[in-house]
């Protein structure tokens, strides 16, 4: 059955505040990281890939994740029109499926955790799947009042995110924090954050 990803996919690059976030979370995941060229990248909730395309120029493969058949159609369109050998995407929701283990070197994930119910999980889920110091880059809503959805809260399951309650689940999950600041302002009343977190040595 189409979920409401599905039905929103072929217009979704159409909405310039989409766009606008995405790039600014890029813009910031490569001014606060160096040295990428050799990475595995993981985009998880990649959506059309609006994030993920904009790391091609910068590390070494890039994988795209996502629950949606629809989102996922249109991001192996792109991989095609852009001849890309280095990116795929595959199909996989969160809520069931562990990740592969010790295999990326950054996860990103823009305007997707507040779409996940259980944030510890993803987070713990996300630790498993990177390397040693890899990083996980997270891009969401500031704590909101629930109004941010203008077409209803339908599979929102978080409305923002305290930045101290996710700093703890962070730390928690042995990530040390190197970076978290509102980065955009959306709709003039939302601010967005990317928070950047280095996976400790165990
Ligand atoms: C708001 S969209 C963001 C898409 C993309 N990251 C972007 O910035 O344009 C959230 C994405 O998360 C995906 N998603 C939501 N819940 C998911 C889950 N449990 N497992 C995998 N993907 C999920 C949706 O299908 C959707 O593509």
């Amino acid at each position: 059955m189409a979920n409401k990803f599905d039905l929103l996919a072929s217009n979704w690059d159409q909405k310039s505040t989409r766009v606008e976030i995405a790039k600014t979370f890029v813009n910031t995941v490569k001014e606060k990281i160096s040295k990428m060229k050799e990475f595995d990248l993981l985009d998880y909730g990649c959506g059309t890939g609006l994030v993920s395309f904009g790391f091609v120029d910068d590390v070494k493969n890039i994988t795209g994740m996502d629950f949606s058949e629809g989102m996922l159609e249109v991001y192996s369109k792109k991989i095609k029109e852009y001849n890309l050998n280095n990116v795929k995407c595959e199909k996989h929701n969160i809520n069931d499926n562990h990740l592969p283990q010790n295999s990326f070197d950054l996860i990103v994930t823009s305007m997707t955790l507040h779409h996940i119910k259980d944030t510890n999980d993803f987070i713990s889920k996300a630790n498993i799947a990177l390397k040693s110091n890899g990083y996980l880059a997270i891009s969401d809503l500031d704590k909101e009042d629930g109004t941010f959805h203008d077409r209803g809260n339908d599979g929102v399951e978080h409305f923002g995110f305290d930045k101290e309650q996710l700093t703890a689940i962070l730390e928690q999950n042995g990530f040390e924090i190197i970076f978290y600041e509102n980065v955009y302002m959306a709709k003039e009343h939302y601010p967005i954050f990317c928070a950047i977190a280095r996976k400790r040595e165990s």
